[in-house]
């Protein structure tokens, strides 16, 4: 039986090197099996159910999507406005109610970092963390180190910049304690000083990978193997000059990027805002729409093996 068998997935932390390493195999099983099969039949007698709180585009239907190739049924709880949250329903009670249904698993984006711990402490149906607030967001790295894997081969060894908004953005935290399950990892965090990697990250991966902070990618561009883009977390801002006045501080553009004599790949979680211009997309090392499509095959995995089937 799968290690993750009938776990909650909370934080990256919470992988390991082998549970990941088999996950991404599993990936591409399933990605094999479906370039035959639109839709396969581990799932067929399971339900999810997905309580996304805060938007979303992608990783709201990539589970979605996940679940009916694995020949599963898909509840969606639909908008905060629609709910009953809107008439004053706590967080605690809708989480109850959710799992009283009988799911077989729930995917829960929520705006309040630690929701997804508290929601596993109620619900008896395993729970998927797919964003709380700026903390964490576990399958997003699941899928970002998987299209490493994939597009360079190897994880270990890696030299990646992880550049944005890197105080209030959850998938940078997640990426860096997903990456340093790997051997000899090299992170730069590129970011103006307001917006600088979180403490608490620094220190769960200190020792594991070697790190700096630099303010400007034009520093380091030609040491990486990896760029990884992230937009300013606009919601996340209480002030919003402060917001106006960092907007536009860092811009990735094809003529910055043609400047380097190397250009390394281009990730980003999506969605993208100023920081990324669309001349991007055109460059032979532009990832995000892969790693996107990445994301269904890894999602498809991991609720295989959180069911068991
Ligand atoms: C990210 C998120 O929600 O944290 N989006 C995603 O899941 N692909 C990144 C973001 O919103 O900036």
């Amino acid at each position: 039986m799968s290690q993750l068998y009938r776990k909650d997935i909370i934080s990256a932390l919470d992988f390991t090197r082998e549970i990941m390493d088999s996950l991404f195999q599993e990936a591409d099983n399933i990605r094999r099996e479906l370039k035959d099969r639109k839709f396969l039949d581990y799932c067929r007698d399971k339900v999810m159910v997905t309580v996304f709180l805060e938007p979303s585009t992608r990783t709201r239907l990539s589970f979605h999507f996940a679940m009916i190739r694995l020949g599963g049924h898909v509840v969606d709880f639909g908008l905060e406005q629609a709910a009953s949250i809107a008439k004053g329903e706590s967080f605690e009670d809708t989480i109850k109610m959710v799992d009283g249904y009988n799911p077989d698993i729930i995917v829960l984006r929520h705006r309040e970092p630690g929701s997804a711990a508290k929601a596993a402490e109620i619900s008896s149906a395993p729970i998927i963390n797919a964003g709380d607030g700026w903390n964490e967001h576990p399958t997003q790295a699941l899928l970002d180190l998987y299209t490493i894997k994939r597009e360079l081969g190897k994880i270990d060894g890696v030299v990646i910049g992880i550049m944005g908004d890197l105080k209030y953005g959850r998938t940078p935290s997640s990426l860096s304690y997903a990456l340093s399950k790997y051997r000899d990892v090299k992170i730069f965090y590129i970011a103006p000083k307001e917006l600088q990697v979180r403490r608490e990250v620094i220190e769960r991966i200190e020792g594991l990978v070697e790190w700096s902070m630099v303010e400007r990618v034009e520093e380091v561009i030609e040491e990486l193997d990896i760029l990884y883009v992230t937009r300013l977390q606009r919601e996340r801002f209480s002030n919003p000059a402060e917001y106006e006045r960092l907007r536009g501080s860092y811009i990735i553009t094809s003529s910055l990027l043609m400047k380097f004599k190397k250009i390394p790949l281009i990730m980003h979680p999506l969605p993208r805002v100023d920081e990324l211009s669309k001349d991007v997309d055109v460059l032979p090392t532009a990832r995000y729409f892969t790693q996107a499509e990445n994301g269904v095959y890894i999602r498809a995995a991991l609720v295989k093996n959180i069911l068991g089937v």
